[in-house]
């Protein structure tokens, strides 16, 4: 199987790749980059980028599919057409099903269904605590032979310390991450909002910043006294990024992710008791927001990742007290990255890198254009605008602050492992066979 995306600019920070080229692909792998339009194209399927650019896959750290449990808010094959679309070639699936993912079993079971439905490489994480109940550590061994990347309890946050020792030390013994979802269950107790002048103003609970740096302060010194590996869930403070930027200079093994929605919104989002801005952590001030956007810039932040989080109208058309935490976030990632570097506050290079090579890394993988890597790729028009409806949405929840809003840089076709998995329209860049 042959494929050439022809005459689009090829852009791989990670490579050291940018330029206008012919890309080939040849069995699943990129084969060649060749000189714009030396490519012959027999015996090939060809796609036209002119003006698009050609990417590595995108790579989400962080996603909620709901499968098994909750599929009337998303189900594998909903969650991965959502992420195709949003250019994802590679999606780390959250244990906080129903029920949780806590043996090998379910695990194998999610592999299986998303190999089968072809759209996305869904990656399975495996919770840190049986039942995600917090009382006895899950079998990582068992977790790690079926196909888990990663563990983690995330929605929920891992509240006994010497359980959580215990979890970095076995957890070490498997390479296996711990994805934290760093709360202070007590200093957040029943907060429905960032604590500060929103809050006061709508007369909602708070939840303080301090909850979330107490945590990070303790997964910290965890993983430094364990050498287990940290990785801090959607970072929204910006004294949590000064104690992640501190223990990386020690050369703690910490790695950190931001969200989209925490590095373009702040609590004023809320301001109207909008249940879709309702998200945990909860969105911050504006200070924190310039930190999570510095932490891309230095790498304090290795990954943008989404926290994919669907609710239905049942859990989001409700007083805002009572409304589910979460957003949707696969298909509004890119663009909303993008901004940043429109905005002149990233250079191009590392919003692509914090979208790729970055979250890959974190996992010991790659995404990468490279001659010989697999072909995982998505071609995007930049200056394209949209919004996310009902007719773009390939989501089964629509549950975001960003619906209906304008956005700019949009997916045109999506290839896993040099398969076209999402393409907006079939015309005009599809051009078929040579
Ligand atoms: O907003 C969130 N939603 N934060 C989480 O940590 C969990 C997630 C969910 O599962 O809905």
């Amino acid at each position: 199987m042959k494929l050439i995306i022809q005459n689009g600019r090829v852009l791989d920070p990670g490579a050291g790749i940018d330029r206008i080229a012919d890309l080939l692909v040849v069995d699943g792998r990129v084969a060649e980059l060749a000189a714009a339009g030396s490519l012959a194209p027999q015996d090939a399927e060809v796609l036209e980028a002119r003006g698009r650019w050609v990417l590595p896959g995108l790579c989400d750290l962080h996603v909620h599919l709901r499968e098994p449990g909750e599929e009337y808010k998303e189900d594998l094959a909903s969650g991965a057409r959502a992420a195709a679309a949003g250019g994802f070639c590679t999606v780390v699936a959250m244990a906080n099903t129903k029920p949780p993912i806590d043996n090998g079993e379910l695990v194998a079971r999610a592999l299986e269904r998303s190999a089968s439905l072809g759209l996305c490489r869904v990656l399975p994480v495996g919770t840190v605590t049986a039942g995600r109940e917090g009382k006895a550590l899950a079998p990582f061994g068992e977790l790690r032979r079926a196909g888990a990347v990663a563990l983690s309890d995330d929605g929920a946050p891992v509240a006994d310390a010497q359980l959580l020792r215990r979890a970095f030390e076995y957890a070490r013994d498997f390479d296996l991450p711990i994805l934290s979802h760093a709360e202070d269950p007590r200093l957040s107790l029943a907060g429905q909002m960032h604590e500060g002048a929103v809050s006061t103003r709508l007369g909602l609970t708070g939840i303080p910043s301090v909850s979330e740096e107490v945590a990070v302060a303790r997964d910290i010194a965890l993983a430094e006294y364990t050498g287990g590996r940290l990785h801090v869930q959607h970072l929204s403070t910006a004294r949590a990024v000064e104690l992640i930027r501190a223990a990386k200079a020690r050369g703690v093994r910490v790695t950190a992710e931001v969200t989209p929605h925490h590095f373009t919104l702040t609590a004023e989002a809320v301001a109207e008791y909008d249940t879709a801005a309702k998200v945990m952590p909860p969105l911050r001030d504006e200070s924190d927001r310039r930190a999570l956007i510095a932490a891309l810039a230095d790498g304090t932040a290795d990954a943008i990742a989404t926290d994919h989080a669907p609710h239905s109208s049942i859990e989001k058309d409700v007083p805002f007290a009572e409304a589910a935490p979460g957003l949707i976030g696969l298909q509004t990632a890119l663009p909303l990255a993008l901004d940043l570097w429109r905005q002149g506050h990233l250079p191009l290079e590392t919003v692509i890198t914090r979208l790729t090579s970055g979250p890959a890394a974190v996992l010991g993988r790659q995404a990468s254009l490279a001659v010989g890597s697999v072909a995982d790729l998505v071609l995007v028009d930049p200056e394209a605008g949209w919004s996310l409806n009902d007719e773009t949405n390939q989501s089964k929840s629509r549950n975001t602050p960003f619906w209906g809003r304008g956005l700019t840089g949009r997916v045109e076709a999506t290839i896993l492992a040099g398969r076209l998995v999402y393409a907006r329209s079939r015309s005009p860049i599809w051009l078929g066979a040579g």
